[in-house]
């Protein structure tokens, strides 16, 4: 009986995954570059992990809102990697700001009912990656940016897709930084008060909770001053590994 209901569990689950991939509205490109599979698998590991994700959840809504609180004028308000909304405070940004514009390559059907309901925030669909110091799209005017949760996600892709080249090690370093740096000196380039929160280590675990692996989420790019960090226990065991938890190290990072 127990192991009926399991798969009953697991089935639905599945079914609640393929019906996100078929019905989130996203580009074909976004589709092939695996975004929307992996958006679908955090909304979906959210709900089974919500409870030890809480924390850091809740620790990046404050920073958003400590960070909003001390922007002036609040004008408009930019937020980089708004995805499924689980760690922006949008309603408090959109009480706050004339306008609110939230950013990413995906914007899940959850994130579209939550601001159904707030006409001053609207959604915009951009690849926030690159090499180029360009304006961010939708910055003009803005007077607070938010940088949440994206920084360590944007070289993924494309060092993933230079490794399947067989490219040496180093060139992939190379990448990686660059894009970061990148990210960084865009933000910078805004001049609008600037909330960045970030990954900075992935941790394995074993089942004591010794760290038996540990790297850099941002390539070796070092960070200038960091305000505040916290643990974000992502996937643990057996989520990912049936024997071992993942970690990440987040910190709310001050820019100037
Ligand atoms: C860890 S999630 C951030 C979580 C999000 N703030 C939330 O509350 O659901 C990273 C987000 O970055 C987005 N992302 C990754 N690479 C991107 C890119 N190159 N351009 C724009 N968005 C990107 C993903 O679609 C995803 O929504």
């Amino acid at each position: 009986m127990l192991i009926f209901f399991m798969t009953q569990i697991v089935a639905n689950d599945m079914l609640a995954e393929l019906y996100s991939y078929l019905t989130t509205p996203c580009s074909f490109e976004t589709r092939q570059k695996g975004y929307l599979r992996e958006s679908v698998a955090i909304e979906a590991r959210y709900r089974r992990c919500h409870h030890v994700w809480s924390a850091h959840l809740e620790q990046t809504r404050r920073a958003i809102i400590v960070s909003a609180e001390q922007c002036k004028p609040c004008r408009k308000a930019v937020v980089l990697g708004s995805g499924s909304l689980l760690d922006i405070p949008v309603e408090t940004l959109a009480a706050r700001f004339d306008e609110v514009c939230l950013i990413d390559l995906i914007h899940p059907k959850v994130a579209r009912r939550r601001i159904r309901s707030l006409p001053n925030v609207y959604l915009a669909e951009a690849d926030l990656g690159g090499i180029e110091v360009l304006p961010f799209p939708e910055s003009d005017g803005a007077t607070l940016i938010v940088s949440a949760n994206l920084l360590s996600q944007l070289p993924l892709s494309p060092v993933a897709a230079l490794r399947r080249r067989d490219a040496p090690e180093d060139e992939c370093l190379a990448l990686g930084q660059v894009i970061i740096e990148t990210h960084l000196a865009r933000l910078r380039a805004t001049g609008a008060h600037l909330c960045l929160i970030t990954d900075i280590t992935r941790q394995r675990l074993d089942h004591a909770g010794n760290i038996v692996m540990q790297e850099d989420a941002l390539f070796d790019v070092t960070l200038p001053a960091i305000h505040s960090e916290w643990d974000w226990d992502i996937a643990p065991a057996p989520e990912k590994e049936k024997h071992h938890s993942w970690r990440h190290r987040v910190a709310w990072v001050i820019l100037a």
